[in-house]
Parts: structure tokens; C-alpha cells; sequence
């Protein structure tokens, strides 16, 4: 019996190894193959690449997007691939909408595609402020902000709640965001979009939660004891303090010309027309005719298992998502959750095909999942559902690629933000199998630029396999 034992682990050991050597020398042909186009950017930052930049900025700072990137990248790519050469700017994956209010500002219309009623909302009552507020709208949010009419009220508007968002803010608060929901019915439908805004904003910093990488962090004060060890958020923002707050940001960038960052381009007065399209990109990518776009600025979910239906459930609740609704976001969302199950991506458009089987035969791509299943056999996952996760988000982003070399004009150019990730000690060069796939479809391989620092791997990851630099990258494909 013994030896059965160590015949099955040598077995395994020997087996292991073969699956990784073999991964390693795809990773490296691949490598070998790219490396001319990979360098190092130093005109790129962290800050310029994540949300950071946009802390401060008029408009941007209202609602902070973290997985988003700047203003300042938009811009810098506009302007490096040839502003006069643009018209219309395309991001299949629009986040909190960096991409197309800063095409917009320089006079570019633009298009977003995005998933999430969050990201949908948040564009949606920007670009209203922006274009269609008058004087008296911005005087009925100046006398909320001076009157706090919800605290003259008795009468209440639920709204829902979710298993993972009960309890999430303190008694007193959760009265108030009710007294507010029932009150701003009362104004017309542009400023009750503003102040529902408003209210979005606010709700991380007035409830007990944080959002902290991929979780939404409970602190100690709501009683959910979610995590083992205690956790204090600090300030816990008082409603009247904080709707108060936002709603002067908002006031002031809505109406001061030279802090409205959409006044401050001089080379167009002309604001580009900004359209949002809500739901899947696999599904709305198809509907969008051939040829029609010049440039795509985008930055897809990473493969980093962060669940933004978890993330951003408070806000989700807020804008009346029930548990169904967010169970079905979170199968729709591009797989990268350990939740997500397979899609049926040639029923969504057989013309997918030729990239799907370019993908299935993708030789680094095939030998990590190789990897990952044995390891899943072994029970040497922390999650089962890891391989099936990356399979989908490589299968799911290769139909996005093909869309977007459909989509594109000849010589536009795809603009990709996205990051390497590890899983069970392996190092996974998406910015490589991405590229690979892109030129499988046709694009040109214009530069992978590589931020100066890597990031390091994810949390799960850190204390088994140690901090190793993944790369960061910018990914340049162009359609010649
Ligand atoms: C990294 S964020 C983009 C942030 C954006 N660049 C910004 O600066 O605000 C990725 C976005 O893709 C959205 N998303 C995920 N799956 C999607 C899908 N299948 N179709 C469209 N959008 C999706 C997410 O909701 C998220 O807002």
C-alpha cells in the first residue's frame, strides 16, 4: 500500500512538473515572440492608470470608481494616436464612463457599453448635469443643499435590501436615506436624477461597509460578524453631513465654468455627444455596424476574482436591484469570479467560431488550464471554480477582441488597460495571450507598455506563493 502511495505520488509529482515545464516554455515562446513590442513606459504611472489622477477632479471625484483609470490616460492616448484622426471613441467596457466623458471634452462622440446600472446611472446623470441642467435646476439642488427638506418629512420610501447589504448603515441614517428617497419625488425628473446621484455617492462612507479589493468589508459597529478578525472603518459619515458635502461638490462643478473641466480644452467649445448603451458587451459589441469606430479606450474586469456585484451591492440595492437581478449581473458580468458559469458564447454569435478555436488550441492558454484542472483533481485549489473562471475570461475576451477589430475603422486602434494575475504559483501572461489572440484576428501588434513597478499578485495568492511584480500593461493594437 505504501508503495501504491508513492508510485501515485511520484506520479503526481512528476506529472506536475511536466505541466509546468510545459507552461513555462509556451510563456516563453510567446515571450520570445512579443518581446519587441514590450517595453517599459515611463510616461505612465500608477496614478495616471488608476482612478488616483481623478480624486480631485471636477466631475470625476464625485462618485470614486476605484477600478477605473484617469482622465489624464484618456487624454494622453487621444492625443498620442491623433486627436484630428478621431471622431467617434469606443469603450465596450465604460465603468463610471472615463473614457467617453473625456473624448467628450475634446469634442469626440463617443460610445459606452456598460453592464452595470451603477456604472449606467452614474453616466447617465452626469452627462444630464452637464448638457441639460438649467439655472433653475441647479437653484432647486442649492435649496436642498441650504434647506435639507428631508428632515421636515415624515413620510418614508423603502428601498431594497439585499441578503449581503442588511444592516449596512447605522438605525439613524437608514431612517433619513428614506425620509430623502421619499422627498426628492417631488422635483422634476433632472434634478430627482441628481439627487438620487447624489445619494449613490455618499452610501460607502454613511454605511458600515468598505470596499476593499475584491470584498466589501463589514465593520465591527454593524454586528455582521463577516470577518474573523475585528474590523474599524473609522468615520462612519453622519446623512445630513455627507449628502450635504456631495451636494456642494456638485453645485460647484456644475456651475463653475473653470472648475467644470468640460469648459478647460481650448481646442473645441463643441462638447462630442456621449451615448451609454446598458447590458453585456458580448451582446451589444454585435449590434454595432462594421468599420464604425476610430478608437477604443478600455479596460476590461481584470482576471482577479473582484465580484463588483459584491463590491457594489449598497448602490446596486439603492437603485432597486433585487437578489435576482444581481444574481443575473453577476453571471452576464466577463468571467472573473469563481461564481461565474460557462456562457454559451456561439449561441450569442456563431460568426465567433474561428477566434473560439483559435483559443481552444491556444498553446499557453490550454497548458495552464492543464495545470489548473490537475490541481483541481489534486484538491490543491483554494477554488474549485478557478480554472472554469479562467477559461471563460480568455474565451469571453477573445469574442470581445473579435468585436473590436469588427467594429473598427481600418487604422483604428484599441487602447487596452489590464493586469497579469497569478493563480496557484503560476504567473498568467494575459497581457500576452491577449495580444496573441487580437492578432489571431487580425490586429497589428503595436506596443505592450509595461508600467514602471509590477503589481503584486492577489490577496488570496500572497500567503501561499509569496509577492512576485506582475505586470501591468497598456496594450496597443492597431487595425492596418
Ligand atoms: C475596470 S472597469 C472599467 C472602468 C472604466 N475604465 C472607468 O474608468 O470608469 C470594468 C467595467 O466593465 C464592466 N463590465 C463587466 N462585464 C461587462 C460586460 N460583459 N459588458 C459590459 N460591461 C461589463 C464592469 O461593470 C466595470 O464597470
Amino acid at each position: 500500500m505504501n508503495i501504491a502511495a508513492d508510485v501515485i505520488k511520484n506520479y503526481t509529482i512528476v506529472s506536475q512538473e511536466d505541466l509546468l515545464e510545459k507552461i513555462y516554455d509556451n510563456d516563453y515562446k510567446l515571450t520570445n515572440k512579443y518581446k519587441q513590442y514590450m517595453d517599459i513606459d515611463n510616461a505612465l504611472n500608477r496614478k495616471m492608470v488608476s482612478f488616483q489622477a481623478n480624486k480631485s477632479m471636477p466631475f470625476y471625484r464625485w462618485f470614486k470608481y476605484k477600478e477605473g483609470f484617469s482622465a489624464n490616460l484618456v487624454n494622453y492616448y487621444i492625443y498620442k494616436q491623433g486627436i484630428d484622426n478621431i471622431k467617434m471613441i469606443l469603450d465596450p467596457f465604460a465603468g463610471s464612463g472615463a473614457t467617453i466623458f473625456s473624448a467628450s471634452n475634446l469634442g469626440l462622440d463617443s460610445i459606452g457599453i456598460e453592464l452595470l446600472p451603477l456604472g449606467q446611472k452614474l453616466i447617465f446623470s452626469k452627462n444630464l448635469l452637464i448638457n441639460n441642467f438649467l439655472q433653475s435646476d441647479f437653484k432647486r439642488l442649492i435649496y436642498w443643499k441650504d434647506n435639507k427638506p428631508w428632515l421636515f418629512n415624515n413620510n418614508i420610501q423603502n428601498y431594497n435590501i439585499l441578503k449581503i447589504t442588511k444592516g449596512a448603515y447605522p438605525e439613524e441614517t437608514d431612517e433619513l436615506i428614506k425620509k430623502y428617497l421619499f422627498v426628492i419625488n417631488q422635483e422634476n425628473d433632472k434634478v430627482k436624477t441628481i439627487l438620487l446621484m447624489a445619494l449613490i455617492c455618499i452610501l460607502e462612507r454613511i454605511s458600515y461597509t468598505r470596499k476593499d479589493g475584491q470584498y466589501l468589508r463589514w465593520d465591527q459597529r454593524s454586528g455582521r460578524c463577516i470577518n474573523s478578525i475585528p474590523f474599524n472603518k473609522n468615520e462612519i459619515l453622519n446623512f445630513n453631513e455627507a449628502i450635504i458635502e456631495k451636494l456642494n461638490e456638485i453645485i460647484t462643478d456644475g456651475t463653475n465654468d473653470k472648475s467644470n473641466y468640460l469648459f478647460q480644452d481650448n481646442r473645441s467649445k463643441e462638447k462630442g455627444e456621449i451615448k451609454i448603451i446598458g447590458g453585456s458587451c458580448l451582446l451589444r459589441l454585435p449590434e454595432i455596424h462594421d468599420n464604425s469606430m476610430d478608437l477604443i479606450i478600455t479596460s476590461p474586469l481584470y482576471c482577479n476574482r473582484y465580484d463588483y456585484t459584491r463590491i457594489y451591492a449598497l448602490e446596486l440595492a439603492m437603485l432597486g436591484i433585487d437578489e435576482y437581478g444581481l444574481l443575473n449581473l453577476r453571471q452576464e458580468m466577463l468571467s472573473c469570479t469563481v461564481e461565474n458559469r460557462e456562457k454559451d458564447l456561439l449561441a450569442i454569435n456563431n460568426s465567433w467560431n474561428d477566434v473560439l478555436y483559435y483559443v481552444k488550441n491556444h498553446p499557453l492558454l490550454q497548458s495552464i488550464l492543464e495545470y489548473l484542472n490537475f490541481q483541481r483533481k489534486e484538491k490543491l485549489l483554494n477554488n474549485n471554480g478557478i480554472p472554469r473562471m479562467i477559461k471563460g475570461y480568455f474565451y469571453e475576451m477573445a469574442c470581445v477582441i473579435y468585436e473590436m477589430f469588427r467594429v473598427l475603422q481600418k487604422n483604428g486602434t484599441v487602447v487596452m488597460v489590464n493586469d497579469n494575475v497569478k493563480y496557484a504559483g503560476v504567473s498568467i501572461s494575459v497581457d500576452l495571450i491577449l495580444s496573441d489572440i487580437a492578432q489571431s484576428v487580425g490586429f497589428d501588434i503595436n506596443s505592450i507598455s509595461i508600467l514602471p513597478i509590477g503589481k503584486g499578485n492577489s490577496s488570496q495568492q500572497m500567503g501561499i506563493h509569496g509577492r512576485e511584480s506582475l505586470r501591468k500593461c497598456v496594450y496597443i493594437w492597431s487595425k492596418s
